[in-house]
């Protein structure tokens, strides 16, 4: 056991209450200078981290969701809808940056949660972001999977079997239940997860390199549909603006424009996985906000420009399809950039999976380090260094779910887990900085402690009020077993309440990294 983790267990209190124990919190400069000496090769560029951050962050949200935003909620003000969302994803990365930048250890909202409001709120966080990594990715690559059957109908022809590209049940909102549908197993989901998996127990750098191609593919097909299809816009399908609501809270107006934000806002999840890859950093301090910050500025950018492309090329209705992107090619004509923009999407989606599926095998390995989380997941690969061991399980687990399940439950669940967890990290740095001042930051939330951390968390909490019952259902179903999961094992394996077990931990280290 390193001198830190030592001083760590020096701060227990035997006989602390069970109560009490639940709240115990990590000690930040331990975290700190465990960063520090991480053994985890230090090999990424602020380039590298704003490409990891890019390469979440354009996917599935805007390639699919935005047609039928458009077409369900806002109409042509789907844009406004990106920019309130957008608002809901910016404080919560100026509040990542704050916090990757004072405490860069790749366990990201989790760690920074252990750290502020204790075990408990940490573990629950950790659990969390299961639904944003793993579920997140497990939905991209069902998206991947209708570009990919796209691209074969448009590039050869091809039709392929029903049975095997999509998923075998579907939620039927109206009755509260899932159906059977007859088909097999999505198989190219699952397929591209298990590709993406290989790849990654190969090494961070190796991932980060093919992540960086992917992603410059992907913002030059983006350049290539705005500037190609520009010319074709109608400045009468931006009329009306906002359309006027039509009896439901989703269906236009105003509280369209909101829902509307509540659904794409899929699209800016992402600019935290930059955190997850903190004890791989050169230079974390620095280059963590620049990648978490960048990134996101310049998907807001792409997304508003897509936007307003899309709904002034191609009257809003008729955006309701799972490839929008090419409902507007098919409006121009040009075949030869339909099939090139499936191709750059295929990428895309690639780059998108790739990073989630990066992320949460490293906050598993965070969650181990702490006891939480069985010791294997703290073992690294003797020659790669990547945890490998939760890499493969977790590709294996995004295959079954992207092979069967349907993409809206995957994406719901997706976007209200990492809404929970923005709450948090939001609620965070405002402790941090009332218990903490001292901590130095290199990057901090503007205009003190109380305004963007509260307005984040705010709104956080709204958008997860505006999903359906049955998501919300879900999450608290998820939730409960994992707080059961909580009382079952970690209460009595974290290293921090129980320091007996810190000697099993010494024993990993020491071995196999
Ligand atoms: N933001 C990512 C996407 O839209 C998760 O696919």
């Amino acid at each position: 056991m390193s001198s830190d983790q030592k001083a760590e267990v020096a701060q227990y209190v035997d006989g602390k209450s069970w109560w009490r124990k639940l709240f115990t919190l990590k000690n930040v400069d331990n975290l700190r200078s465990r960063a520090e000496s991480s053994e985890m090769s230090r090999s990424l560029s602020a380039f590298d981290l704003t490409a990891i951050g890019v390469g979440a962050i354009i996917g599935t949200g805007i390639f699919v969701l935005t047609g039928t935003a458009a077409a369900q909620n806002a109409g042509p003000a789907v844009v406004l809808s990106f920019a309130v969302a957008g608002v809901a994803a910016g404080t919560a990365a100026m509040a990542y940056s704050e916090m990757a930048c004072m405490i860069p250890v790749s366990g990201s909202a989790y760690t920074y949660s252990y750290a502020t409001m204790g075990e408990l709120v940490g573990w629950i966080i950790g659990w969390d972001l299961i639904l944003e990594y793993l579920v997140g990715a497990a939905t991209v690559s069902v998206g991947w999977s209708g570009y990919f059957v796209k691209f074969c109908e448009s590039a050869f022809n091809w039709q392929l079997d029903k049975r095997w590209v999509d998923s075998p049940v579907i939620f039927d909102a109206k009755t509260n239940s899932f159906e059977v549908t007859g088909n097999y197993i999505n198989l190219p989901a699952s397929v591209v997860s298990l590709v993406v998996t290989g790849l990654l127990c190969f090494g961070i750098r190796e991932s980060a390199r093919a992540n960086a191609v992917m992603v410059c593919i992907k913002t030059l097909v983006i350049l290539l549909f705005i500037f190609a299809c520009i010319k074709y816009v109608e400045p009468s399908n931006y009329t009306p603006f906002v359309p006027e609501n039509e009896g439901s809270f989703s269906k236009y107006g105003a509280t369209g424009v909101l829902a509307g934000a509540t659904r794409v806002f899929f699209s800016y999840i992402g600019f935290d996985a930059v955190s997850t890859a903190a004890q791989e950093a050169k230079n974390p301090q620095r280059d963590l906000p620049i990648g978490i910050c960048s990134s996101l500025i310049l998907c807001t950018i792409l997304y508003v420009a897509v936007c307003v492309v899309m709904t002034g090329v191609v009257p809003f209705r008729e955006l309701n399809s799972s490839a929008p992107i090419n409902v507007v090619i098919g409006y121009t004509g040009m075949r030869w950039l339909g099939i090139i923009v499936s191709l750059g999407i295929l990428f895309g989606l690639t780059s998108v999976m790739l990073v989630l599926l990066i992320a949460q095998p490293r906050i598993f390995y965070s969650m181990a380090l702490d006891g939480l989380f069985p010791k294997f997941a703290a073992k690294l690969h003797p020659k790669y260094k990547t945890p490998w061991s939760t890499t493969l399980i977790s590709g294996l687990f995004c295959a079954v779910a992207g092979g069967v399940l349907p993409v809206d439950v995957l994406g719901e669940m997706t976007s209200v887990g990492t809404l929970f967890a923005f709450a948090l990290v939001n609620i965070g740095v405002t402790i941090l900085r009332v218990k903490r001042p001292d901590l130095p930051r290199k990057f901090k939330v503007p205009l003190g402690p109380y305004l963007f951390p509260g307005l984040g968390a705010i709104m956080s909490v709204g958008l997860i009020a505006t999903a359906s019952a049955h998501t919300l259902l879900r999450l608290f179903v998820w939730m409960g077993l994992g707080v059961l999961i909580y009382f079952c094992y970690g209460r009595t394996h974290s290293v921090i309440n129980n320091p007996h077990r810190a000697a099993e931990f010494h024993d990993i280290e020491k071995v196999d990294i």
